[in-house]
């Protein structure tokens, strides 16, 4: 529902735009990229638009169902290179030993079972193969925006929050559809504290959305509760509340993405441990890549 930070959309910039046409500068034709965690593949996308995938082939697996739209954009003979591989976890990889030239991962491994994640990992990469991840970095932008981002919605969906008070409010403005009931509302005294509540709430909302750096949640609540109440006030009581826990379940979903992003993210020594793990003694190249002046992700390179 919100600009949820933990998906990149294809607005490659600075160090991390680098790293990727880095890491696929050295692809030649008949080679395999595995992308481990690919969502719905904008790296493979950013792959074949860097023109680094001529004759290459890519395979994406995720645990989710995917649906790269993208690919139907491309030319039909362009399209047999890509294989996405949905309900597949990256555990459990259901390919040959030895199979992968390149394996690669944005903001995917790191959500793993690391352990097995990188016994899978080692397992399908050639001997002579190359490994290339963006992995979060706990001090990063999209990090302490996801914490931000996190403090709003558990205040939205929290126990005298924007939800619990629109759920009061929503018999009172299915009531306020009719004459009659507008003139029963302005004496009904228990109505207008609960107006009087939710007027409150939502100007403690303006008070923290102009003190957040990342306000987006809190600024479409506030617009999806005045479309749900609009709605209340022509379909009724019933449609008001259905749309009511439509709203707080895709809140929730947010929230437990971002508390999952906020705990996979890796500090220093996180990432070293990984990057021992990755390099088979000698460890893999680990950098911090920024974008716009502010830190983005880990870099993580395994070039033997
Ligand atoms: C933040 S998204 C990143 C997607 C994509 N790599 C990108 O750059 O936009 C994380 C992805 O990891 C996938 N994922 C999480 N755990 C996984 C696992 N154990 N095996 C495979 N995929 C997993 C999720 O389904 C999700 O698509």
């Amino acid at each position: 529902m919100h600009s949820c930070p933990t998906s990149f959309s294809g607005n490659y910039e600075g160090e991390v735009a680098d790293f990727w046409s880095r890491s696929f500068s050295g692809l030649r034709p008949g080679q395999r990229v595995l992308d481990l965690c690919c969502g719905n593949g904008p790296l493979a996308e950013l792959m074949f638009r860097s023109k680094s995938a001529h004759g290459v082939r890519y395979d994406g697996v995720d645990l989710a169902q995917v649906n790269p739209l993208w690919l139907g954009t491309l030319a039909d003979a362009d399209r047999p290179q890509f294989a996405f591989h949905g309900g597949v976890a990256a555990e459990a990889l259901p390919f040959a030993d030895a199979s992968f030239d390149l394996v690669i991962s944005q903001f995917g491994l790191e959500y793993t079972d690391l352990e097995r994640t990188m016994q899978e990992l080692g397992r399908v990469l050639k001997g002579t193969g190359r490994v290339a991840l963006v992995v979060h970095h706990a001090a990063s932008r999209t990090v302490q925006l996801a914490r931000d981002e996190v403090t709003h919605l558990q205040w939205l969906l929290g126990r005298d929050g924007l939800i619990d008070q629109t759920r009061l409010l929503v018999p009172c403005v299915a009531r306020s559809a009719t004459e009659a009931g507008r003139r029963a509302l302005a004496t009904d005294a228990a109505a207008n504290a609960l107006r009087t509540r939710f007027n409150a709430v939502q100007q403690e909302l303006s008070a923290r959305a102009s003190r957040a750096s990342c306000p987006d949640p809190l600024h479409e609540a506030r617009e999806a509760i005045a479309v749900l109440l609009e709605a209340t006030a022509r379909g009724g009581e019933a449609e008001g509340l259905r749309r009511l826990e439509g709203l707080a379940a895709e809140l929730q979903d947010s929230l437990h993405r971002l508390i999952a992003l906020c705990r996979c993210a890796l500090d220093e020594a996180g990432i070293g441990r990984l990057a021992r793990q990755l390099g088979r003694g000698q460890p893999a190249e680990v950098s911090a890549l920024r974008a716009q002046g502010h830190l983005m992700a880990w870099g993580l390179a395994l070039n033997p």
